[in-house]
């Protein structure tokens, strides 16, 4: 990969959790890499009086241990003689004067501001920045989710930031969307011409997208449990997979193209009624049980969440897409937490063959399955039929596999290195436009008003399943079933 131009990188949130367990590390890595331009300087920002040294310390007692085998002594002091340390406390508008100082205002400088701060600063610190000239044509602003808790919440915050910030100078940050797995996806549908004529609902039966985690809330107890599963993942995560398998050939990689042809998905899901919500969607929450044999406490009983909390940490759900591609074919979308395995994967699943010619009764699925893994282990696997080998005519599920680790051997940027060197070099089709997330709100917001209106109490399952049993039944009504029941 090419080096970065100059630039400067400040973290507001630079002891946070994020920059220490994500910002920090990815930048390690491109440095290591030879990717960050020799004139790049990483700006930390804090509330603490830590000093250089002080933070220093920081970094060397909780990044380096994360760095693992990539880590090299040398890389690592050569990395942290970019990094600067500034006390800045974000009402304090002296704070930003100093920040205005150390950076300068030459807009052919490429300067990123990551706002790795809760959300409920984003206006402020915005303000801060432009009083003090910090909003110039070289200035990006990089603003982490949640972004808001629902449509009117999001609104207000780009309308504070679009005060202070053009459209294009705003970076909306969803990981995701910088995993490999999910480029490939893009390079699948749109650099071959040979799914094209299968992607749609004359073959398609049904499309399954899983994020699924080991882990439970952390100690990230308290946003949680404000938030839940549909905001925290499929809102924003979640539906952007469904974007990208569904979305129309854009026209050119143009940043514009590839979010407007997102958007038309976006427009197009069919909102839910509240009887949807209730036959749809499927809303959980863990209880104890076991992750790889451990016992686990149940979300009720995590740090800093309500006893009698009813935040979900699961969902489920049938989404459909109305328009001429994708009309009646279901897309289940589900997340969770202390969930039985760590996948995320994107199911396609082929329609039966249209007459059984062999002796073995097809069930209800042809065979005929795409599956693109997007962790724990990136691979594409395209299942069908075959013959068993031996006299009878014995059909058996088989498939070809591409295993992205075993075929490139090149080095694999993680997810926020690859963001955060796109924000460097001013790409933005791999973030997300105002209005696309605006109409992911709307689709979300009306389940959420349906949830509380309706009490809809989130249904139990143990910690280390895959999730509430009327989730499987969702699927069995629809006729299908999850891949990995299969
Ligand atoms: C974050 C969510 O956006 O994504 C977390 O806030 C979740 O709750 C995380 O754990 C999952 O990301 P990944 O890349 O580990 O699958």
């Amino acid at each position: 990969m090419s080096s970065t131009p100059a630039f400067d990188m400040v973290f507001f949130g630079g002891t946070g959790d994020l920059a220490l367990r994500k910002l920090l590390p990815a930048l390690y890595q491109a440095h290591k890499a030879g990717t960050l331009h020799p004139d790049g300087l990483i700006h930390a920002l804090g509330r603490k009086a830590l000093g250089l040294e002080g933070y220093l310390a920081i970094l060397d007692e909780q990044v380096r241990p994360r760095l693992g085998a990539d880590f090299n002594e040398q890389a690592w002091q050569s990395f942290l003689r970019r990094i600067r340390f500034q006390r800045l406390e974000s009402g304090t508008a002296a704070d930003y004067e100093q920040l205005a100082q150390t950076l300068g205002h030459d807009e052919s400088r490429n300067t990123v501001c990551y706002l790795a701060t809760a959300p409920q600063l984003f206006t402020q610190i915005c303000g801060h920045l432009a009083a003090v000239g910090l909003n110039h044509a070289g200035v990006r602003i990089v603003l982490e989710k949640p972004l808001g808790h629902d449509l009117e919440s999001y609104e207000a915050i780009n309308a504070a930031v679009g005060r202070c910030f053009r459209e294009n100078q705003i970076y909306r940050i969803d990981h995701y969307l910088g995993k490999e797995a999910v480029q490939n996806l893009m390079a699948i549908r749109f650099g071959n011409a040979l799914f094209e004529p299968l992607w749609r609902r004359e073959w398609i039966e049904n499309v399954q997208i899983t994020i699924a985690e080991e882990l439970g809330v952390e100690e990230r107890g308290e946003f949680y449990d404000r938030t839940g599963a549909l905001r925290d993942m499929l809102q924003n995560h979640l539906l952007q997979l469904l974007c990208i398998v569904a979305m129309e050939p854009p026209a050119s990689l143009d940043e514009d193209a590839v979010r407007g042809e997102k958007l038309k998905v976006l427009k197009s899901l069919k909102p839910f009624t509240a009887e949807d919500v209730i036959s749809k969607i499927v809303r959980g929450q863990y209880g104890r049980g076991a992750i790889n044999g451990l016992p686990v406490p149940g979300y009720r009983e995590e740090h800093k969440v309500a006893p009698d909390s009813n935040t979900e940490t699961f969902v489920a759900l049938q989404a459909e897409i109305a328009n001429w591609r994708w009309a009646g074919v279901p897309f289940f979308l589900r997340t969770g937490k202390r969930m039985q395995e760590r996948v995320a994967e994107i199911v396609i699943n082929f329609r039966n063959v249209p007459h059984a010619v062999f002796p073995k009764p097809l069930g209800l699925h042809s065979g005929n399955r795409l599956v693109i893994r997007l962790q724990p282990k990136e691979s594409i696997r395209l299942y069908f039929l075959a013959k068993e080998p031996g006299d009878a005519m014995n059909l058996q599920s088989a498939y070809l596999n591409l295993d992205f680790h075993t075929m490139f051997k090149a080095r694999w940027a993680d997810a926020y290195e690859r963001l955060l060197l796109d924000v460097i070099r001013g790409r933005l089709a791999l973030f997300m436009r105002r209005d696309e997330l605006a109409q992911a709100w709307a689709w979300v917001d009306p389940i959420i008003d349906s949830w509380e209106q309706n009490r809809i109490a989130p249904r139990p399952y143990a910690a280390g399943t895959w999730g509430p049993a009327a989730s499987s039944g969702l699927l069995s009504r629809a006729g299908a079933i999850w891949h990995e029941e299969t």
